[in-house]
């Protein structure tokens, strides 16, 4: 593993060592500082970097840790590795580096663990402008999070005790005196790239470098040095300063998940990200983790461009009070780029927020401009970083095209897209014109059509995965005489779910099919009854809304289940009991279903 082309190396004197300092990219671009982990040298990073470079356009800077790669080692070895050392290299290196302008870090492992302290200590305050944390907790939390767990031990604190202190074997093991050097030296050092490649599955290649069993042997003090001292008197004050992005792979062997809960207390700019992977993310991932890095880094720049716009104009703090995402997906959705259809109204815009309040950014598409701005402005208020509205058409094919250009120039690729724009549309089939069908179909099945098409493809593309919701209906295996047109559209979309969701298993992605019962929404309002009068029209949308509205089903509860949905990966999903019930009759007693039909369900 060597560094990406075009790396420029420098040297950094601090405390009586030389760090060996790499450079890539314009140094007028916002500046990431990458912290490699143990037992890894600043090569660990070379795949994430030629990413941000190249395809991202940022400044990036990677150093080898004291002990590590091509810097110096400390003498005494003992006491030459403590997180205020450590601290000193990195406001060298950034003095180095960027003297102007404060930089995003980011740390892997142990390079996550010791970034956790330059993010929470004051003589950091100003010089970080993002933090972004892989595998690798704050000792500090970790022993408060320890603390809490033996002074008010409850069977499930005990467990995920035992269960980080399973994990944790090899820490004790770095703690007795000379082992690991020697393991490290010998055997442990020889196979080290075959466990990491079998285990792990980090690509084959020339890794480790040829300083592992150095680096390996040094590290061993980054532990010694650090854990148990901070574990027993862990800071009561290590409170980030800066906002912090947390990337946790879902399959690390050496780390809990449940090490991050309650992370909000200590931090209060928190973006959540979940990564099914191993521990060795910046090797295996380094696609996903080079577009996260550069979706939280360029909204922090934006932050704080807006701030300074407001600062020169004297502008006070004020406006509204945003909400931090709270809600039960937040670690699942935190972060992610989630684009919703339709979501002026009804279940569109109560999914919007239901995403929103995980702390997902999102895109409120609708064809009606102000009830999609109004959506994005609450978006804000209850816990999305970010949102933004679009005044589109969803049958409109050049539109959507439009959309996605833009959508994918600003914002990157969709993580969730919920086609969910719809029309209603009842009356029989004789009195329904081809305009009608075409109307219906239009929108219901062309609007699905253009959103999986077009966001679809550069997901798949991405090769990282996703996840599409297309809102069908329980209409879609109730056959009804009063819903032709419309029950035929959402069919197509439940089919078109199922082929897509066979097409793109293998890329990761998800597709799932929604299919509610009577939700008490704006549709009935709006729907179009066919074969008869203006007035009859009117009358007809009245009785409809008063039934939905006895009804009364939430869109919010139809918002929750889609939500639901993605984290399970769910092909279809039948919501209301209604829609479970037609269901359960579609499938094992059809005949019964057809005799419902001729009576004539509404919407
Ligand atoms: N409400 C129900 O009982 C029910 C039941 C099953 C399925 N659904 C489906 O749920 C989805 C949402 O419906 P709802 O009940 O929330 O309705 P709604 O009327 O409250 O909201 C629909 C939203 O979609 C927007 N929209 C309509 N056509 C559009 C287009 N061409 N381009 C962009 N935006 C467009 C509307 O402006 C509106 O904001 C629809 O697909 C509908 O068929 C609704």
């Amino acid at each position: 593993m060597t560094l990406p082309e075009g790396a420029r190396e420098r040297w950094v004197r601090t405390g009586g060592i030389e760090l060996c300092v790499a450079e890539l990219g314009d140094p007028e671009r916002p500046t990431v500082v990458l912290v490699h982990g143990y037992p890894d040298s600043k090569e660990v990073w070379s795949e994430v970097a030629s990413r941000l470079v190249d395809r991202h356009g940022f400044h990036v800077v990677l150093y080898d840790v004291r002990g590590h790669g091509r810097s110096g080692v400390p003498k005494p070895l003992r006491g030459g590795f403590t997180l205020e050392k450590l601290t000193d290299d990195f406001l060298a290196v950034v003095e180095a580096v960027s003297p102007d302008r404060p930089v995003h870090l980011v740390g892997h492992d142990w390079g996550s663990v010791q970034s956790w302290e330059f993010v929470t200590v004051e003589r950091t305050r100003g010089r970080i402008a993002s933090f972004t944390s892989m595998s690798g907790p704050s000792l500090d939390h970790f022993g408060h999070w320890i603390n809490k767990r033996m002074t008010r031990p409850t069977p499930r604190r005990v467990g995920q005790l035992l269960g980080q202190g399973a994990k944790s074997w090899y820490v004790y093991l770095l703690h007795t005196p000379v082992l690991p050097e020697l393991a490290w030296r010998g055997p442990l050092g020889k196979r080290w790239p075959g466990i990491l490649r079998r285990i792990e599955k980090v690509p084959a290649g020339d890794y480790p470098t040829p300083s592992l069993a150095s680096d390996a042997a040094h590290g061993a003090w980054l532990y010694r040095d650090n854990v148990r001292p901070r574990l027993r008197r862990p800071r009561a004050d290590a409170y980030a300063h800066a906002p912090v992005q947390l990337i946790t792979p879902s399959g690390d062997r050496f780390l809990s998940e449940r090490l991050y809960d309650g992370l909000e207390d200590w931090v209060p700019r928190l973006t959540r990200r979940v990564l099914p992977a191993g521990h060795w993310i910046p090797r295996t991932r380094p696609d996903r983790l080079a577009s996260w890095i550069d979706d939280f880094v360029s909204s922090v720049e934006r932050e704080r461009q807006t701030e300074a716009a407001g600062e020169a104009r004297g502008d006070d703090a004020g406006g509204p009070v945003r909400k931090a995402a709270t809600g039960r997906y937040a670690e699942r959705f935190a972060g992610q780029l989630v684009l919703v259809t339709g979501a002026g109204s009804g279940i569109g815009r109560a999914t919007a927020f239901a995403f929103a309040e995980a702390g997902a950014r999102v895109i409120a598409v609708d064809r009606d401009a102000e009830s999609a701005a109004r959506t994005a402005e609450l978006s804000l208020l209850v816990g999305a970083p970010e949102a933004w509205a679009e005044a589109v058409d969803v049958s409109d094919e050049q539109a959507m095209e439009k959309l996605a250009a833009k959508v994918h120039a600003e914002h990157g690729v969709v993580d969730v897209l919920v086609n969910n724009a719809g029309i209603g549309l009842s009356g029989s089939f004789f009195d329904t014109t081809s305009e009608d069908w075409r109307r219906v179909l239009d929108v219901n099945l062309w609007g699905v059509i253009h959103g999986c098409a077009l966001f679809g493809r550069r997901m798949a593309e991405r090769g990282q995965g996703g996840h599409i919701v297309n809102i069908a209906s329980a209409a879609a295996y109730q056959p009804s005489k009063a819903l032709p047109a419309y029950s035929t559209s959402k069919a197509a979309v439940l089919m078109l779910s199922e082929c897509l969701r066979a097409e793109l298993a293998d890329q990761g992605i998800g597709v799932t099919a929604i299919c509610p019962g009577l939700v008490n929404t704006n549709i009935t309002a709006t729907a179009t009854f066919v074969g008869v009068d203006a007035q009859e029209e009117r009358r007809r949308q009245r009785r409809s809304t008063r039934a939905y509205g006895l009804r009364n089903y939430p869109p919010e509860k139809v918002a929750n289940a889609v939500l639901r949905a993605v984290v399970l990966d769910k092909a279809m999903v039948p919501v209301t009991p209604e829609a479970r019930g037609s269901y359960a009759l579609s499938r094992f007693l059809p005949r019964a279903l057809r005799a419902l039909a001729r009576v004539g369900p509404p919407l």
